[in-house]
């Protein structure tokens, strides 16, 4: 067969046994795996390999390379999009044509599609925590200087991680990324996004049946709302007087309230020197995940990490009646005789209500917190887990 020029990383198959001769749409391959997907105009396929899941994206070379290079760079700045792991090109095939390269990136576990989150009885009530997640990822986006130019409602995946919801950039044929964003950009980008979001719902309200003034068109209009008003509080500076430090855990609660965290806090005296500015530098969404993984090894998604930790500082705490701790032997301690063994624990589980065991972790965290409440003291692991088995593992409350 014609031979293919094949970019891929290291630590993932090569790719070889795949037909790279021939266009997608006609292969059949024992290692092909059917999984739900969104809308998209090129040909997504997913294939299963010791390594794990990936995606395969049949598209035309200059938009391949382009969305290799973005994805590669996304990767390097820690944003919240799908990992590139290779580029495919197929020299002898045209490069405008649709099958003349392909771009393979790791298959995001546990993930849906807005229709899938749209379908369920639920939806109403998850809406403001999506429109929220949405917005989350365009400042997030913007601060890391990526114009997207393409975002979309099937171009972002959802998933379940602790009382969120996250969502992850899909598709990036049409972004750049540069050291920073004009407003004007910025604006561009949000345009584009309330069109296809409207697009989206009427799409929707189409399939189902629905009349199209039944459709949520202004879906767009409420992410971009929210957007605004997180992209203020991020990039906002405040000057303040030396008394008023509390309002400091103000600003950082307000951004952590819409989903960010506040990584340094940089007081810097003004002229004259009887006022504080505050300065606020945000970390981004991975500080807690990156803490956790740091100190104990566990991977986990950002905000499961959040709660993890709290529990981890919670055994550190009790420790620490005891006598001096030491944190790294704390989290090793805590790892060993608390997160391993409930981890096995849930995975003898025979009905489990998530297939995630640091999900279902962190649902029992939260029941075990909620209890404790209630019973006005601690309550013991064990006590804790029999009675939320009890009560059919009950999850985080989504509304
Ligand atoms: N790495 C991945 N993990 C999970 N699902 C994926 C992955 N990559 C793609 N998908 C699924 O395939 C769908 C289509 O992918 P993508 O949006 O990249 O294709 P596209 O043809 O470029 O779309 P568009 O029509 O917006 O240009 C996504 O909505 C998603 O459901
Ligand atoms: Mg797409």
């Amino acid at each position: 067969m014609p031979t293919p020029h094949l970019t891929v990383r290291s630590g993932h198959p090569d790719f070889l046994d795949l037909p790279w001769d021939r266009p997608m749409t006609g292969w059949e391959h024992r290692r092909r795996i059917d999984l739900p997907k969104g809308i998209s105009r090129h040909e997504v396929q997913f294939y299963g390999y010791a390594q794990g899941i990936y995606a395969i994206k049949e598209l035309p070379l200059a938009a391949a390379r382009q969305e290799y290079t973005v994805l590669r760079a996304l990767e390097d700045l820690e944003a919240p999009s799908v990992v590139p792991v290779g580029l495919v090109e197929r020299p002898w095939v045209d490069a405008s044509e649709e099958w003349s390269a392909a771009v393979i990136t790791v298959y995001l576990n546990h993930a849906f599609s807005y229709r899938e989150l749209l379908s369920g009885a639920g939806f109403g009530a998850r809406r403001n925590q999506m429109l929220d997640a949405f917005a989350g990822l365009l400042v997030e986006l913007h601060l890391l200087g990526c114009y997207w130019g393409d975002c979309s409602l099937s171009n972002v995946l959802y998933r379940y991680d602790a009382e969120a919801i996250q969502v992850t950039m899909v598709d990036g044929e049409t972004a750049e990324v540069r050291p920073a964003l004009s407003d004007g950009q910025r604006r561009d980008d949000i345009e584009i996004m309330i069109v296809n979001v409207a697009g989206g719902m009427a799409d929707i309200a189409a399939a189902s049946g629905r009349d199209i003034d039944e459709a949520d068109l202004a879906l767009g209009e409420a992410i971009a709302e929210r957007y605004h008003a997180l992209w203020a509080e991020v990039t906002r500076l405040e000057v303040l007087h030396p008394s008023e430090r509390y309002r400091i855990q103000g600003r950082i609660a307000a951004i952590n309230q819409l989903g960010f965290e506040v990584g340094d806090l940089d007081l810097v005296p003004e002229e004259g020197g009887s006022r504080l500015r505050l300065h606020l530098a945000v970390t981004g969404r991975t500080y807690h995940r990156h803490r956790l993984r740091e100190l104990t090894g566990v991977d986990a998604s950002e905000h499961q990490a959040r709660q993890i930790l709290a529990d981890l500082h919670y055994y550190e705490a009790g420790l620490r009646e005891r006598g001096p701790v030491d944190k790294t032997l704390a989290a090793i301690r805590w790892r060993v005789e608390v997160f391993e063994p409930l981890l096995r624990r849930l995975q003898e589980l025979p009905h489990r209500r998530t297939e995630d065991p640091v999900q279902a972790y962190t649902d029992f965290l939260h029941y075990r917190f909620v209890a404790a409440v209630e019973a006005g003291r601690d309550i013991g692991n064990d006590a804790a887990f029999d009675a939320w088995v009890a009560a059919g593992q009950p999850g985080y409350p989504l509304a």
